[in-house]
């Protein structure tokens, strides 16, 4: 006799993050639209928030390792845009920004002191913000920070085809703002994203290679809802992202709300204070 059995849904699995208190994060200078120096940031309610989603990640399993917050960057906190890290193999970041570009030197010491090796970008590369590992391929964002030519130095560094997506909104001005991984063990995965945020051409990139993706509205976009973090099974999600949270568990995932609204002052949110070690 067999016994029926619920199907199981979308399997997690464990990951490392790197991430960086924000002790010196304020908004002083503006980078983005989303960046007002008058606006003050709330540092308190900026660490609460950041230790809540160390919390979260420990909570449901994954690691959770630091870098040491430099005075002076107060973008550090931003750990997504420093590098990417795959099979171990680390390119770090050139940042765009004047003003960032000393957090390579940050960063690159703590690799190095982890016992990494850092391919410096040649060409304007900011990490993770810009590139979002899919199964066996990257997508990669470009058209406000990443220049094009980076794309090709992460094909030829980790070898996987690299897709390149043209960003056309300022305030989804890097690729972790418009859209994220959901994972797959099984084929390419799937993701979520928001379609305007991205070229003609490049929607059409995506409806093909995503048919079954989860879209989401300006509103959730406008939430930081597409800065997230999943583990295949967990979705580490803006609060405020409702429709998006309720997609989500339609689709067998776990929604795990986080809230960092503070952080949206600079333009951030979950995913950008993540780096993934790979
Ligand atoms: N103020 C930062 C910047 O404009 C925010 C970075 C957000 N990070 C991200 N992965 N989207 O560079």
């Amino acid at each position: 006799m067999s016994v029926g059995r619920a199907p199981l849904g979308p399997s997690p699995s464990r990951r490392r993050y790197l991430m960086c208190e924000p002790r010196y994060f304020e908004v002083r200078y503006a980078i983005n639209p989303w960046m007002n120096a008058d606006v003050p940031v709330d540092l308190n309610r900026a660490r609460d928030q950041w230790r809540t989603l160390v919390r979260a990640y420990r909570d449901h399993g994954h690691t959770v390792e630091t870098v040491a917050p430099v005075e002076g960057l107060p973008d550090m906190v931003f750990a997504a845009n420093a590098a990417l890290v795959l099979d171990g193999q680390v390119l770090g970041s050139s940042f765009h920004a004047p003003e960032r570009r000393p957090e390579s030197e940050a960063y690159g010491t703590w690799f190095k002191e982890t016992g990494y090796h850092v391919h410096p970008a040649e060409s304007i590369c900011e990490g993770e913000g810009d590139l979002v590992p899919v199964g066996r391929f990257v997508l990669a964002g470009t058209g406000f920070r990443t220049h094009r030519a980076a794309h090709r130095e992460v094909q030829e560094l980790f070898g996987r085809p690299v897709i390149s997506l043209d960003l056309v909104d300022p305030r989804f001005y890097h690729l972790d703002t418009a859209l994220f991984f959901l994972g797959g063990g099984t084929g390419e995965g799937n993701i979520a994203y928001y379609p305007a945020a991205f070229s003609p051409g490049s929607r059409e990139v995506l409806r093909t290679l995503y048919p079954r993706a989860v879209i989401a509205t300006e509103e959730d976009a406008l939430a930081f809802g597409l800065n997230s973090v999943s583990d295949g099974r967990n979705v580490f999600v803006a609060p405020q992202a409702h429709g998006l949270i309720d997609q989500l568990a339609g689709r067998g995932y776990v929604p795990v709300p986080v809230d960092l609204s503070e952080f949206r002052k600079a333009g951030g949110g979950i995913k950008c204070c993540t780096q993934e070690i790979r």
